[in-house]
């Protein structure tokens, strides 16, 4: 697509029930808004594969998000490698990280798995999605020690302001979804208000994190129009600045102009 309005860095299009995908996509392509897939599994990586060839401006990751990181094998990154050599439209590895909200029980699995995507991702020289949840300083302290090479984005960013600029000056990028929207995110507001435009990115989550006005429904690709809007005046700039810089911070991480 040539000049697109919104680069979508993270949505699970694939996942929609009660949307028809094929239509959500098509929103998303009218309303010039590229839209990037994340997988979950290692045996999503093939679906995802799949998913994103059969539309255009539809571009993916492959990575085992990290309470899925039992199906991760000695053959996982084989798998990925081979899915990236051809596939062109696979511009990332993601999602990746580590979570310890719903289970600590694999903490040491999951840092394990996380690093070893970390330095796939530097051999393959691709930018990496991240998930971190209540897991912040373990995610940051693994990425400086082992991240060469790789742009991180940490998706669906919880953490506070403070966080949220350590992370800048490491080179870290910042996404912020349809949580920004909610009445009560303060700490989402306050880092969408305050970080550097040239750090941020927008992503809409989707089936899940649906933005005001649609919250509590399913999330859909374009809906990160209204993540954008958001963020504008919560900055009082014009969307259209909020989405022009975050496209060109997106073209950047993913070298989409030469794609
Ligand atoms: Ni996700």
């Amino acid at each position: 697509m040539k000049n697109p309005y919104i680069i979508n860095t993270h949505s699970h299009a694939n996942m929609l029930k009660d949307t028809n995908i094929d239509q959500a996509i098509q929103n998303a392509q009218e309303a010039k808004i590229i839209t990037i897939v994340p997988s979950s599994t290692a045996d999503d990586i093939f679906e995802v594969d799949k998913f994103i060839q059969k539309y255009d401006d539809v571009f993916g990751y492959v990575g085992v998000f990290p309470e899925e990181v039992k199906t991760f094998t000695e053959k996982t990154l084989n798998d990925m490698e081979s899915i990236i050599r051809s596939n062109p439209k696979i511009i990332g590895i993601g999602e990746v990280g580590l979570d310890y909200y719903w289970d600590k029980s694999f903490k040491e699995l999951q840092k394990e798995v996380f690093i070893k995507q970390i330095e796939f991702a530097n051999e393959m020289n691709l930018p990496l999605n991240i998930h971190s949840r209540e897991a912040h300083l373990d995610t940051l302290e693994i990425l400086k020690k082992y991240n060469k090479n790789s742009t991180a984005i940490l998706h669906c960013f919880s953490g506070s302001l403070e966080f949220a600029l350590t992370c800048i000056k490491e080179g870290i990028y910042i996404a912020l979804g349809g949580v920004v929207t909610f009445k009560n995110a303060i700490k989402a507001k306050e880092v969408a208000e305050n970080i550097p435009l040239d750090y941020l990115l927008l992503e809409t989550d989707d089936p899940y994190l649906a933005p005001v006005p649609f919250r509590g429904k399913e999330n859909q690709p374009m809906y990160v129009k209204y993540v954008a809007e958001c963020i504008a005046n919560l900055r009082s700039i014009p969307t259209d600045e909020v989405a022009k810089t975050t496209t060109q911070n997106a073209e950047r991480i993913f070298n989409f102009n030469a794609k």
